[in-house]
């Protein structure tokens, strides 16, 4: 008994040394721990006679009890001080000033290829999404340009093995989808990116991309072509211009067309960007080529067709009076946010 009153007195003296979560720790060590000192008391329980065994053990579970109360109230009681301290510490001072996040923007790539296609979808276009990787078969065989046509060396291309490489134009997907609709009518789109083997400067890239259009049908002919580019064009351009056809080449139109619109720059007066002529150069069209047809299983007596591709950057560098092609993906974003503030335009 005498010991379990020293062992009280001195945890009453150690409790009020308790300041901090370790010191409390440390005091549980010694008195309720696996070796503490309580344990050490209950040991000698089984040298003591049996009829006062029963007696000492309520005593020191008592003891036991009370040094698991007061030890749980010390620990509610600091982390109260710990809570506090901390608030005081960490106090937000809204006077401070903030950080400044720039919010993001869309690359005029991706302003320009929306507006396009939204002006072609509003005119009846369905989006055909092709594919970047392509088979050599359709992205020169189907479009009439077979293995040794000297117009393959026109699109110095990336070849991933003997058959496969990165589309040089999207006209590929003109085949893949000829070829899935054989003698239905067709009016897509297929926007997307092409690559060629090009040394990059302020007007050339490796890595660009375009607009693919196609419409296929019983009585489609060369004034629907010439109209839908002066409607399309007018309405990219906000303009109400001109468009010119020159004869050109394409293996897979016939026949070829270079299209030039009315200088967006002067409007048709002349000036340095239109060499004086009042036209610049917009894209390439045709009527699709009867063999591209007939490879692509339609019959070519009743069926046929416009096409026509566009690059996208340079209607960039065009609408935005971009200098090279190259800041378009170099993600400069003082270049870049420029162009947000004309959405909508
Ligand atoms: N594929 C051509 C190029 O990349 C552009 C083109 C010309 C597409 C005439 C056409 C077309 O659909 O009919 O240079």
């Amino acid at each position: 008994m005498e010991k379990l009153e020293k062992l009280r007195q001195e945890f009453d003296r150690r409790l009020n040394e308790i300041r901090d979560a370790k010191s409390l720790q440390e005091a549980r060590n010694v008195f309720l721990g696996r070796n503490s000192r309580i344990m050490e008391i209950m040991a000698t329980l089984k040298d003591l006679p049996e009829d006062k065994r029963k007696e000492f053990g309520a005593k020191i579970n008592e003891l036991r009890a009370d040094f698991t109360a007061y030890l749980a109230k010390k620990q509610a009681a600091i982390t109260a001080t710990d809570m506090r301290d901390r608030l005081q510490a960490e106090t937000l001072d809204c006077t401070m000033p903030g950080f400044n996040y720039q919010p993001g923007c869309q690359n005029p790539y991706w302003l320009i290829r929306d507006e396009m296609i939204e002006i072609l979808v509003q005119m009846g276009y369905e989006v055909y999404e092709g594919s970047e990787v392509e088979t050599d078969y359709y992205n020169f065989t189907a479009l009439n340009t077979p293995n040794d046509h000297p117009a393959r060396d026109m699109q110095d291309s990336f070849y991933l093995d003997n058959e496969t490489l990165l589309r040089s134009h999207t006209s590929a997907a003109q085949a893949h989808k000829l070829q899935d609709n054989p003698n239905k009518l067709i009016k897509i789109i297929t926007p997307g990116k092409t690559y060629r083997r090009d040394s990059d400067d302020a007007t050339h890239s490796h890595q660009f991309a375009q607009i693919e259009c196609l419409v296929i049908g019983k009585d489609v002919h060369m004034g629907h072509l010439k109209s839908t580019l002066r409607t399309f064009l007018n309405r990219l351009f906000h303009q109400d211009g001109e468009i010119r056809m020159r004869s050109s080449y394409f293996p897979f139109t016939e026949p070829s067309v270079e299209v030039d619109m009315t200088c967006v720059k002067c409007g048709g007066a002349g000036c340095s960007m239109c060499k004086g002529t009042g036209f610049i150069e917009i894209l390439g069209a045709g009527m699709v080529h009867p063999n591209v047809l007939s490879i692509a299983g339609f019959d070519a007596e009743e069926y046929q067709g416009f096409a026509f591709g566009i690059g996208i950057e340079r209607v960039a560098l065009l609408k935005y009076g971009i200098d090279d092609i190259r800041r378009i993906y170099q993600n400069d974003r003082r270049f870049i946010h420029q162009f947000t503030a004309k959405t909508g335009e």
